[in-house]
């Protein structure tokens, strides 16, 4: 399951410091969600519920050590039974993964007269659990873990030990936190930041017991050494200045690029020159709206004329992989760092003996802890479920780390990557297309689904603008190379279908003008994002947004926010929550 798992033994207010902790694990979203508390004298108390986190509201449940959980339905669906802690006889369990074997253990436990009370694959392991307890906490969890395949983050009370959980890691993230009066083990970085203030990872395959400390024990049971880090301030988590968390992060762009950007002018590269001066191919993988700032990368690199690049979904890169070795760079992109695709396609291109990049926004994430040079956007914590402010500053890493590789390459920065230092300023410049954006949301509120056109170096954007439609305002949308519409999809276009295209790079203005000329003569509402006051004037489009001057390489940082607050405003307009669209999740932990 792509869960939100937590665990907290506290002198006081245990029940409170779960809530809490749950509460900020929502922005990952789920469906259902549970607690269970742990008393001195041994007692079990749970309690789960179908829906959101406040269901669970009510009478303080007694006890200092607790676990909880936000569910994300993928064995059995949403509903009370389903929803985590899972017990059984002395044992409470919280699991984040899937356990891909669980069809064959629940058959033997079947067998052996188990009856389950749920339809999930976690249930499993707590009966398991209950099964292999011959009096130590420990060596049950390690021995049923052993019997697990997939993937899992777990966290497990047992009655006879009061004041202690047990965790443990194996391909879903988890990490360890301290405050005063309080310890911690969590799913999620950002969620934990408001409550701890010292941070340590866990590690695939390790075991962590929560008692008066935190200990963390390998696979053979070696207690193991980790130093603790103190949580930075850009870790926090992050308040709404503004309506919802996407409204905040939106506004927040300009800063998230100024300090990006101040955090690459701090970043030695020196360690990765190497790999990248003799990279004979590049390689790059990546989810969703990351995939879209990948694509711009490669682009960028390829119209360079750096080496051959390939871009992939991580979810089909290993099938697309025949060629990658040694001297090869892979580049993951990934705002969460724990997205399961991206690390499964980094691990093969680990493999294989590529050098491995990193851009991430979570500082200590799996990805930045897998690649042999992780880039660090500063994006701050990214609480709504749709990606903004992460995308700008993704793109800005990753035209440095272009600039970068050309620079290795060729002794020379390219001289495009002096201006970027004027993205935050510009970015804000962006702003002002956002009342005319909101008229437009207006106007378009109630289509049907729409189309968005680029070419080039404008298709990347145009997906991105038609993905955040889609999931935020649940309208169909399309992204389409504009050359390519008259080869079917026009015939969807109509009476009143809106299609926005975006037209920044001056070769092919005349030709993304021409495939407007198409969609207007079948009767569509055309809209042209440009820079260029000339293009505009010249253009049929029916509204035209004028976009801040920057030069061409560096404009997918900034022709994508009108976008972005567009998609905002219909998702509003239309009565949603855009902080959490329908069956999505922030960090999407299974493959
Ligand atoms: C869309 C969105 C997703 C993520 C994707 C990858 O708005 O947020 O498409 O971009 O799930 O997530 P990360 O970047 O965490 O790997």
């Amino acid at each position: 399951m792509m869960c939100g798992i937590i665990g907290c033994i506290s002198g006081e207010n245990c029940y409170e410091k779960l809530l809490s902790s749950l509460a900020r694990l929502e922005y990952r979203g789920y469906d259902s969600a549970g607690v269970c508390l742990l008393s001195e004298e041994g007692v079990l108390r749970v309690r789960k519920k179908k829906g959101y986190v406040s269901n669970l509201a009510g009478k303080r449940l007694a006890g200092g050590a607790g676990i909880g959980h936000t569910r994300w339905a993928t064995h059995g669906k949403p509903s009370d039974e389903n929803a985590h802690p899972h017990l059984c006889g002395k044992f409470a369990l919280v699991h984040n993964g899937i356990i891909e074997n669980y069809a064959a253990l629940k058959e033997e436990l079947l067998a052996a007269g188990e009856v389950f009370l749920s339809e999930t694959d976690s249930e499993v392991v707590v009966r398991l659990l209950s099964h292999a307890y011959r009096g130590d906490f420990l060596g049950a969890v390690r021995e049923v873990c052993a019997r697990l395949s997939g993937s899992y983050a777990l966290a497990v009370l047992c009655s006879d030990f009061p004041g202690e959980i047990v965790a443990a890691r194996k391909g879903s993230p988890l990490v360890a936190g301290a405050a005063k009066g309080a310890l911690y083990v969590c799913s999620d970085v950002p969620a934990l930041c408001g409550e701890a203030e010292f941070l340590c990872p866990v590690e695939d395959g390790e075991f962590v017991v929560l008692s008066d400390a935190v200990r963390i024990y390998d696979a053979q049971g070696r207690q193991v050494e980790r130093a603790f880090s103190r949580v930075k301030s850009e870790q926090r988590a992050a308040s709404v200045a503004e309506g919802t968390f996407m409204q905040s992060e939106i506004a927040q762009i300009p800063r998230a690029l100024r300090d990006t950007l101040a955090g690459l002018e701090d970043t030695d590269f020196a360690p990765c020159a190497r790999a990248l001066r003799g990279a004979k191919r590049v390689w790059c993988a990546a989810c969703g709206t990351a995939y879209h700032a990948a694509l711009s990368f490669a682009d960028l690199l390829a119209e360079e004329g750096f080496c051959d690049v390939f871009c992939s979904t991580s979810s089909e890169f290993r099938y697309k992989t025949p060629l990658i070795g040694e001297k090869d760079v892979f580049v993951a992109v990934s705002q969460s760092g724990e997205t399961a695709d991206t690390l499964e396609a980094a691990r093969l291109a680990k493999s294989r003996g590529a050098y491995l990049i990193g851009i991430t926004n979570v500082a200590d994430s799996s990805l930045s802890r897998l690649v042999h040079f992780n880039i660090a956007m500063r994006a701050g914590p990214e609480i709504a479920v749709a990606a903004t402010k992460s995308y700008n500053a993704q793109l800005v890493c990753l035209f440095y780390l272009a600039a970068q590789m050309l620079f290795f390459k060729r002794g020379a920065v390219p001289g495009w990557a002096g201006e970027m230092v004027s993205l935050p300023e510009k970015a804000e410049e962006c702003f002002r297309t956002f009342g005319q954006m909101s008229a437009l949301a207006a106007k378009l509120r109630a289509a049907k689904g729409m189309f968005f056109l680029g070419r080039n170096a404008d298709l990347p954007t145009a997906l991105e603008g038609a993905l955040k439609v889609r999931e935020i305002a649940c309208l169909f949308a399309e992204g389409y190379p504009a050359g390519e519409l008259k080869h079917g999809s026009l015939a969807l276009v109509e009476e009143g279908f809106p299609v926005l295209a975006l037209s920044t790079r001056e070769a092919l203005f005349s030709k993304t003008e021409n495939a407007l000329a198409e969609v207007r003569a079948r009767g569509a509402y055309a809209v042209l994002l440009s820079q260029s006051e000339e293009v505009l004037s010249r253009s049929c489009a029916d509204c035209k947004v004028l976009l801040p001057q920057v030069c061409a390489p560096l404009m997918p940082v900034l022709s994508v926010l009108p976008l972005q607050y567009f998609a905002c405003r219909m998702s509003l307009l239309r009565g949603m929550d855009p902080d959490k669209p329908r069956n999505l999740a922030k960090s999407v932990t299974v493959e």
